[in-house]
């Protein structure tokens, strides 16, 4: 038996803008990605069958179980969870090679990171079980290798993969979100992620924006210099993320929310993550993180202080 403990960090969108549609009904991107220090716990046990207990070897059909515990009973357990896709891509790619034949994998997921929320929590979960099982099964895969497989689970996988699997923390992200420029520098600030009481499709969100006309884009290059300078008016003014023209018109809340964290917290600056609803607001200290998640939490709403775990 082998096991192994990871930890699979959420992120936050700096910026999103959608720079096209392409053939394959999926948009262009370009977003800066950062990782946050808010992560889910995923702990994989592998057992192999021995040889014994396949019948001497004779035994033809050889296979995977895979067993997924979470701490949410609202979650699925089987192939809708990335988590057990990743574990069926690996076997289906390296189960032969790796000569893993039959045993049980069992994954226990314990989520911090909230749901359906913009975040790319069940992203990490799955980048976290293929970097994984890269060990487990002692693959030798590199993080380049990795980030492929990542793609074919989920457009956020690959950016997951790298700040999981190296010192990376952030990433200018182009194409569908799978084509990585890793930053070497990355936002060092403390931020308050909120969210109202539900989730949003990323799928219903793309469906829609084509229908709206952004006038304000984000200028990526320009943020990316301001993370590398420490220029953080340069940094705020270009953290513009096109999604929230549908996800704010169609979502009262997510609205509000931003409304509350402007008016109500000293935040540098506030904006939707992804295709929301989770909202953030950056600051500049703990203290003042601290304090702000207290003020939303008192508002009734689900938040959490972090830090973007910059370097
Ligand atoms: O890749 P992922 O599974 O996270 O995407 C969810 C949905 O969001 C896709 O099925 C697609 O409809 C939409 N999407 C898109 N363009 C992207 C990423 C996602 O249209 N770059």
């Amino acid at each position: 038996m082998t096991e192994i403990h990871l930890r699979a960090y959420g992120k936050i969108n700096l910026s999103l803008d959608v720079t096209g549609v392409r053939p394959d009904g999926f948009h262009d991107l370009s977003t800066v990605m950062q990782r946050i220090s808010l992560y889910d716990r995923i702990h994989m046990v592998w057992e192999p069958e021995s040889p014994n207990q396949e019948g001497n070897g004779l035994q033809k059909e050889k296979g995977l179980r895979i067993r997924i515990r979470t701490n949410r009973p609202y979650l699925p357990t089987d192939e809708r969870n990335l988590a057990y896709k990743a574990a069926l891509l690996m076997e289906e790619r390296f189960g032969r090679q790796a000569g893993v034949g039959s045993g049980q994998l069992s994954i226990s997921i314990v989520k911090n990171i909230p749901v359906a929320a913009g975040l790319a929590g069940g992203s990490g979960n799955g980048a976290a079980v293929l970097i994984g099982l890269n060990r487990l099964w002692h693959l030798g895969l590199n993080t380049r290798q990795l980030c492929s497989l990542g793609e074919e689970l989920g457009s956020d996988v690959p950016f997951c993969v790298l700040v999981q699997n190296t010192r990376y923390r952030a990433a200018l992200a182009t194409g569908r979100g799978e084509v990585l420029r890793p930053l070497r520098k990355s936002m060092k600030k403390y931020i308050v992620l909120a969210k109202p009481p539900f989730g949003v499709s990323t799928k219903e969100v793309f469906r829609h924006i084509d229908e709206y006309h952004a006038e304000c884009h984000p200028d990526n290059q320009a943020l990316v210099q301001g993370l590398a300078a420490g220029d953080y008016e340069v940094v705020c003014r270009n953290m513009i993320n096109v999604l929230e023209l549908y996800t704010l018109e169609h979502y009262e809340p997510v609205k509000k929310l931003k409304e509350i964290f402007a008016e109500k917290t000293p935040a540098e600056k506030v904006l939707m993550s992804g295709s929301g609803p989770t909202v953030f607001g950056i600051y500049s200290s703990e203290r003042e993180a601290k304090k702000a998640c207290e003020t939303i939490r008192s508002l009734r709403y689900e938040a959490y202080w972090a830090s973007t775990d910059g370097r």
